[in-house]
């Protein structure tokens, strides 16, 4: 197989950037000044670069690109075989190659009507089934009709997962606390720090509270630990009545064996599959909590909000497909500018744990350095995602991105409407994420300054660069749909940057290493007598000075 920067597409690239790499986004609009007009229906122009479907709308104009950086970015896609490693996906074949398993999370959200048949199974008509128990068990519970042990209503829900079992419901719940039952309480307890299992149930009653134990492989050190804790902490409460158990524990896995080794009836267990990613199951059972929260239907239009962009991404030509464009020009400046990481700054204090949530999507997925084939990579792969929701960040890191010495393309994730109008605050919130992207691209040069009668010894302090891109998506409303569209345009953002540099973005083999070496110092940590030590000499001495302070040695 050809290496990415041996394919023609990628030198093709590489001279393009020489070229354009000099040219200021001043000078890119001056020579197309149309250039983040949108087409307002009228057929998509290379000229107009913005882009509009399936709920968002994308102006990547003030991009370091030209009419042809594009069509070029395409082509490296199409040489690359993109596009057929995508139907790959929609049609389950095995393209998780190192865990031998498809990937479709986007079955998770076809509708009923539809089929897909995978290795003689109907996943649409299981991801249905189970969809069907979730809403009826949600009814249940909350209606009322279905109690604790004592007979009191569920008001607290407690998830316990970590991961993609806890980052996506965290973030769909706090995204869509407006669609939400207020009277209910929702938490989520993911680290083991056990600081984390206090502080979610201090003040709960254990008669109210219901733990939805969520954990695809029903392993994981964090969650079991937890899941034990929760358990020890409900049936304190119950005299120790297991009995009690089937009435405030449900379990969302792939592992029916040990849900019911836990104690837990299999039947109140919402299952998923291994060809669900950790990192894509927000929209599996693991998003039973969110379906808790806002209820069955509002989940209908999340998972409605999924599809819309996955048949976006499934049908749409590169030239107008959203999260192909958002990936292409990840690429060109990871690739070609050099860049190391990539900020988003959603304008919605609702949205303040998308960039955690993104974090694990994008860099589980891109964070790899062989190809698929076992290779060495050829080139740079997965940047750094890191963000906070503006306009806090303006006052906090913006300073770097604006005048730092670092390049970091942005994504600025803007809404018309506020859910909780008060005055102008939506106006003002808005104005923002306008003025930013304005500033970043144009800068002030130092000759503005001096026409501005700014004193000569600042002008080089108060000097903006410029020349900084940024895209700006812009969304109507926060709602269930919109969240769905949102999701699944950084998924298949991902996907596309991941098929071009020929890796695996569904396997996470790198988070192996740690776990295995904790599970062998947790009895190291906890022995009484003295444990021989065979580490390297920095971490054997913290592990005595841990147990020193422990009072163990
Ligand atoms: O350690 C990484 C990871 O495997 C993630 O990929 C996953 O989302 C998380 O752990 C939790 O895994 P599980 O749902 O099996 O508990």
């Amino acid at each position: 197989m050809t290496r990415l920067s041996e394919t023609s597409a990628w030198k093709s690239l590489a001279s393009h950037h020489e070229q354009i790499a000099r040219i200021h986004l001043r000078e890119l609009f001056a020579g197309q000044p149309g250039r983040g007009e949108s087409n307002d229906g009228s057929p998509a122009s290379p000229a107009n670069l913005v882009a509009e479907g399936a709920g968002l709308y994308l102006d990547y104009s003030k991009h370091r690109i030209n009419t042809e950086t594009m069509p070029l970015l395409a082509a490296l896609a199409e040489e690359c075989g993109m596009p057929a490693r995508r139907e790959a996906m929609f049609t389950g074949e095995r393209i998780n190659v190192s865990e031998d398993r498809p990937v479709l999370h986007v079955a998770l959200r076809m509708p009923a009507n539809r089929s897909l048949v995978v290795d003689g199974t109907d996943v649409v008509r299981e991801v249905h089934g189970v969809l069907s128990r979730m809403s009826a068990f949600c009814e249940e519970i909350r209606s009322g009709r279905r109690t604790g042990h004592t007979g009191r209503p569920i008001r607290n829900v407690i998830n316990v997962g970590i991961g993609g079992s806890d980052l996506g419901p965290v973030m769909a719940y706090e995204a869509l606390k407006e669609y939400s039952r207020r009277d209910l309480t929702f938490r989520f307890v993911s680290n083991v720090d056990d600081t984390g299992f206090y502080e979610a149930t201090r003040d709960l009653d254990p008669e109210e509270t219901l733990f939805v134990i969520s954990s695809k492989t029903f392993t994981t050190l964090e969650t079991m630990t937890n899941a034990r804790t929760a358990r020890e902490w409900s049936l304190a409460a119950f005299g120790g009545d297991t009995a009690a158990v089937a009435k405030h524990f449900v379990a969302v896995s792939t592992n029916a064996e040990g849900v019911s080794d836990f104690g837990i009836d299999t039947a109140d267990m919402f299952g998923f599959w291994d060809w669900v990613g950790g990192r894509y199951s927000m929209d599996s059972a693991i998003g039973l909590s969110t379906m808790l929260a806002i209820g069955p239907d509002r989940f209908q239009d999340l998972l409605d909000g999924f599809h819309e962009i996955d048949e976006h991404f499934r049908e749409t030509p590169l030239d107008r497909n959203l999260p192909a464009i958002h990936g292409l020009l990840a690429i060109w400046y990871r690739n070609f500018f050099g860049t190391q990481t990539q900020a988003v700054l959603p304008y919605s204090e609702y949205l303040h744990r998308f960039p955690a949530y993104l974090q694990q999507l994008t860099m589980e997925s891109n964070g790899k350095s062989v190809t698929l084939d076992g290779e060495a990579v050829s080139t740079a792969t997965g940047a750094v995602f890191w963000g906070e929701p503006g306009t806090n960040g303006q006052h906090s890191f913006y300073q770097l991105i604006h005048q730092g010495t670092e390049l970091i393309p942005c994504d600025f994730i803007g809404f018309n409407h506020s859910l909780n109008p008060i005055g102008n605050h939506q106006d003002l919130l808005v104005s923002n994420v306008f003025a930013q992207t304005e500033s970043l691209a144009f800068g002030k040069t130092p000759e503005e300054l001096r026409d501005e009668g700014v004193d000569a010894a600042l002008v080089p302090h108060r000097t903006f660069e410029g020349n900084r891109p940024t895209s700006t998506l812009m969304v109507d409303r926060l709602t269930p749909r919109t969240l769905g569209n949102l999701v699944a345009f950084y998924e298949h953002s991902v996907f596309t940057q991941g098929a071009i540099w020929g890796i695996d973005s569904f396997d996470q083999w790198g988070v192996e290493l740690g776990k295995a070496l904790a599970r062998k110092i947790v009895p190291e940590l906890e022995s009484e007598n003295e444990p021989g030590l065979d580490h390297d000499s920095s971490t054997s001495s913290l592990i005595r000075r841990y147990r020193r302070a422990r009072g163990r040695a």
